[in-house]
């Protein structure tokens, strides 16, 4: 049922409503549209433009259609256009010429932006909790091994000894940003665009700042034009969700390495894991390749909604119809694909031997040579340069850092007294790492404590705004 017609004489064709029609993939608005409709219908009533009488039937109706939606009872037809015409097709069939009451004063282009903000807002709190999950297995998993010495690279090369469970923590970190860039996302999104109507507001005595109340937005859309045109919170949504989606993939690249025969320092789990149709032997880290293989994706979508918003006229223009998929997807990417790396990470384990045999091999000792020097107060440079010829001298004889002659190091720089034999052992480069955020075991304990206290703080602010906000949604 088209919500237009008076001024047509001919319903679109097929082609056109095929190309315009949205509500495949809108209907997943629905609940938000109908709870939207109640805050209006409120207003409508309290305005005295509708009769208490109305309101009341229009109500039981509307929260009829909820429960109807929920449970597929109601469901949109081959006719329908997108979810607001499927939705008032309910309404009229349950009351009648009543049920088109609620397009007063408001229109697709205000409504449209409120469901997909309240929609948004939904999910950004699902994955903000899929992500804390997921966070708390990397805490568990970086305190399994927080004793665990392996080493650290840089370009891919052996660089300095690390505990592994420092590597591990470190992840936990990128996704405490991505928490607070969802938070600062919230903030920002909290703005009600209902009430700025097709564009200019309404000459109806509604009231945009009581709706707004009703559904838990903080302010009211300052401009009824930029209200409804704009689309930044779909943006920087999609922005948050590919940054998660990178931060997944840089784990699962690290997952993909650690798993090759190689490295053997990774085993994943059976059940996170997936053989060769061919090859009986194999064990393939699918859910790692996955992760990052969707970082793809997930950028795809933020650019293709900046393409589509770029140089784009105001107010609503049909191009934003073409926000929805890209936001869906992404958020669907992100609901497949933080608990099945949360269930590699939780179900991994790593071998330590492997690790710590690796932890001085290729020279990774060399800047403790250096750093010996300058404590004697070598300059710097000079102390890079005499512990690059102990690397050269030793990987000449085909020996470790620490089987260098006593002579041999002070042929060196005679700085290089038998001492430095004190820092030429993992242990004493991990210990001696004591600076914040360094690799030290105290640090690194220090670091997982505050690392924990963090998201523990977010897991309640989240959880208090999920039950805020399921509390409007089921007001
Ligand atoms: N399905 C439309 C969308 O997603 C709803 C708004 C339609 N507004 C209009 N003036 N045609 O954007």
């Amino acid at each position: 049922m088209a919500l237009w017609g008076g001024r047509f004489s001919e319903e679109p064709a097929d082609a056109v409503f095929a190309l315009s029609r949205s509500v495949h993939f809108d209907w997943r608005l629905a609940p938000y549209d109908l709870r939207s409709s109640l805050a209006h219908l409120d207003v409508l009533e309290s305005s005295g433009l509708l009769t208490q009488d109305v309101a009341a039937q229009i109500r039981k109706a509307l929260r009829e259609l909820l429960a109807e939606v929920a449970s597929g009872v109601f469901a949109y037809n081959a006719s329908d256009e997108d979810v607001h015409s499927a939705l008032e097709r309910g309404l009229t069939e349950k009351l009648g010429e009543i049920g088109g009451s609620l397009r007063a004063g408001r229109s697709r282009n205000d409504q449209v932006a409120t469901d997909l903000r309240l929609y948004a807002i939904d999910a950004m709190l699902d994955t903000a909790t899929k992500i804390i999950a997921l966070q708390e297995a990397l805490l568990a998993k970086a305190a399994e091994y927080g004793d665990a010495p392996s080493v650290g690279f840089t370009h891919m090369q052996h660089a300095q000894p690390v505990l592994f469970g420092h590597e591990l923590a470190k992840h936990a970190h990128a996704f405490n940003r991505d928490l607070d860039r969802i938070d600062d996302w919230l903030a920002r999104t909290s703005v009600s665009p209902l009430g700025s109507g097709a564009l200019s507001g309404s000459s109806l005595p509604l009231s945009p700042e009581a709706t707004a109340t009703a559904l838990g937005f903080k302010r009211t859309a300052g401009n009824s034009i930029d209200g409804v045109s704009d689309r930044d919170f779909v943006a920087e949504a999609l922005f948050i969700l590919a940054m998660v989606g990178n931060h997944l993939s840089r784990i699962g690249e690290e997952w993909c390495i650690l798993a090759t025969t190689e490295f053997g320092w990774a085993h994943v789990a059976d059940a996170f894991s997936t053989g060769s149709s061919i090859m009986p032997q194999k064990k393939n880290p699918d859910v790692a390749e996955l992760a990052r293989g969707k970082a793809g994706r997930l950028i795809g979508n933020l650019s293709g909604v900046l393409a589509m918003l770029k140089g784009l006229p105001f107010a609503y223009n049909r191009d934003l119809q073409e926000d929805k998929e890209p936001l869906f997807d992404s958020f669907d990417t992100l609901a497949l694909v933080l608990p099945a790396v949360t269930g590699m990470v939780a179900t991994t384990s790593f071998d330590r031997a492997k690790m710590a045999a690796a932890a001085p091999a290729g020279f990774s000792l060399a800047t403790e040579v250096a750093d010996f020097l300058v404590r004697a107060h070598i300059p710097f440079a000079i102390a890079h340069e005499a512990a690059g010829k102990c690397v050269a001298l030793a990987e000449s004889k085909g020996i470790e850092l620490h089987q260098i002659s006593d002579q041999d190091f002070a042929s060196v720089h005679p700085a290089l007294t038998p001492a430095i034999r004190d820092v030429l052992t993992v242990e004493g480069a991990l210990t001696s790492r004591t600076t914040y955020g360094g690799t030290a075991p105290a640090a690194v304990a220090r670091q997982l404590a505050i690392l924990k206290s963090e998201v523990t703080a977010f897991e309640a602010n989240f959880s208090a705004k999920i039950q805020a906000f399921s509390g409007m949604m089921s007001a």
